[in-house]
């Protein structure tokens, strides 16, 4: 059964971005679910080993905290055998085991993972029954519309055979791989994946504000919302969504807290392996919108260390 969720807005899994500390944070802002940066099948048995005799726990290659919970953990990897084994290894960790089907990197789609698999409708279905067999937990999927312009509609195939096998959630991203980021999420398609299913829908992309939020909740009838882009540098996003659902209203963050949230982030890091580019690309984020951001962000990228990054971030205290 999937877990209760404490609010309709969710953190998408983002690699390099939403690493655990932003996952916290986005948590302690009130997102109601959050998911873990893609993970490769053959990643997670290579370090099997090490797991079983005990010389490593989990942590050391998912990162994550107890205070997430609820918290999934996407996978990826079309590989039947491997697949079962690396649901099994992560099964007791996490709450709910999610599916990407959607990753539209070539590296990615070219080893038939992420993206790719909306084709393949017979391999689809083998995945997703291995899945749901191998773990006791809710496993889930998140995936496209399709490959290509021309199939677009791949996703309904896909979603019913998906709610046969026994998946208890969907994510849809309404754009095609082909796309990429490129053009609008086509928020119709959650609509009409909405009204085929039988079980809650996850729609996704292009919100990034409270108003988006409550209009594609409106617009699609889907159960929750799923934010990526717009959460990066912004955790504040899931109070203002859950605010202005309940209330109508939400409060505006001010520059200076807008800072004190990255120096928060920062604190947060402490505890985990963030590699210090990534840690870069979250200063950049949090420093988007704010008036002197540019200069800010062109000060950032030489930054060499933490401290040096600390003390440009403080810096901007003073514009
Ligand atoms: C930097 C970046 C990394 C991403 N990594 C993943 C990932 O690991 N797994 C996944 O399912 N989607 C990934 N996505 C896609 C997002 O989860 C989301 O579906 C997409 O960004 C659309 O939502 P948005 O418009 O709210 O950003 C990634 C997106 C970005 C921008």
């Amino acid at each position: 059964m999937l877990p209760k969720f404490s609010s309709k807005a969710f953190l998408a899994p983002m690699a390099g971005v939403s690493d655990p500390a932003l996952r916290l944070q986005c948590k302690n802002f009130g997102a109601g679910l959050v998911v873990t940066e893609f993970t490769s099948i053959h990643g997670i048995i290579a370090k099997e080993k090490q797991l079983k005799e005990n010389q490593k726990t989990i942590q050391e290659f998912i990162e994550f905290s107890e205070k997430e919970r609820p918290i999934s953990v996407q996978l990826f990897g079309s590989d039947i055998q491997a697949l079962a084994k690396a649901a099994k290894i992560v099964e007791p960790f996490f709450d709910i085991i999610d599916y990407n089907m959607g990753c539209p990197a070539p590296h990615i789609t070219q080893q038939m993972a992420g993206g790719a698999l909306l084709q393949e409708v017979n391999l689809t279905q083998q995945i997703f029954s291995t899945l749901v067999s191998s773990v006791k937990k809710p496993v889930t999927l998140k995936f496209r519309l399709g490959v290509t312009e021309a199939s677009r509609y791949l996703f309904k195939d896909i979603a019913e055979i998906a709610e046969d096998e026994g998946i208890q959630m969907i994510t849809l991203h309404p754009r095609t791989v082909s796309q990429g980021y490129s053009g609008n999420a086509d928020w119709k398609m959650i609509k009409e994946l909405k009204e085929i299913s039988n079980i809650p829908i996850v729609g996704n992309g292009d919100i990034t504000t409270p108003e988006d939020a409550k209009k594609m909740l409106d617009e699609t009838n889907c159960d929750y919302v799923m934010i990526g882009r717009g959460a990066m540098g912004n955790p504040f996003l899931f109070e203002q969504i859950n605010d202005y659902l309940k209330n109508g209203t939400y409060q505006k963050y001010s520059f200076s807290s807008k800072l004190d949230s990255f120096f928060e982030y920062l604190h947060l890091t402490k505890n985990y392996k963030i590699k210090f580019a990534n840690i870069k690309g979250q200063a950049m984020r949090f420093t988007k919108g704010l008036s002197g951001g540019s200069k800010l962000r062109s000060k950032i990228t030489f930054a060499r260390d933490i401290e040096e990054l600390e003390k440009i971030m403080k810096s901007a205290y003073c514009n």
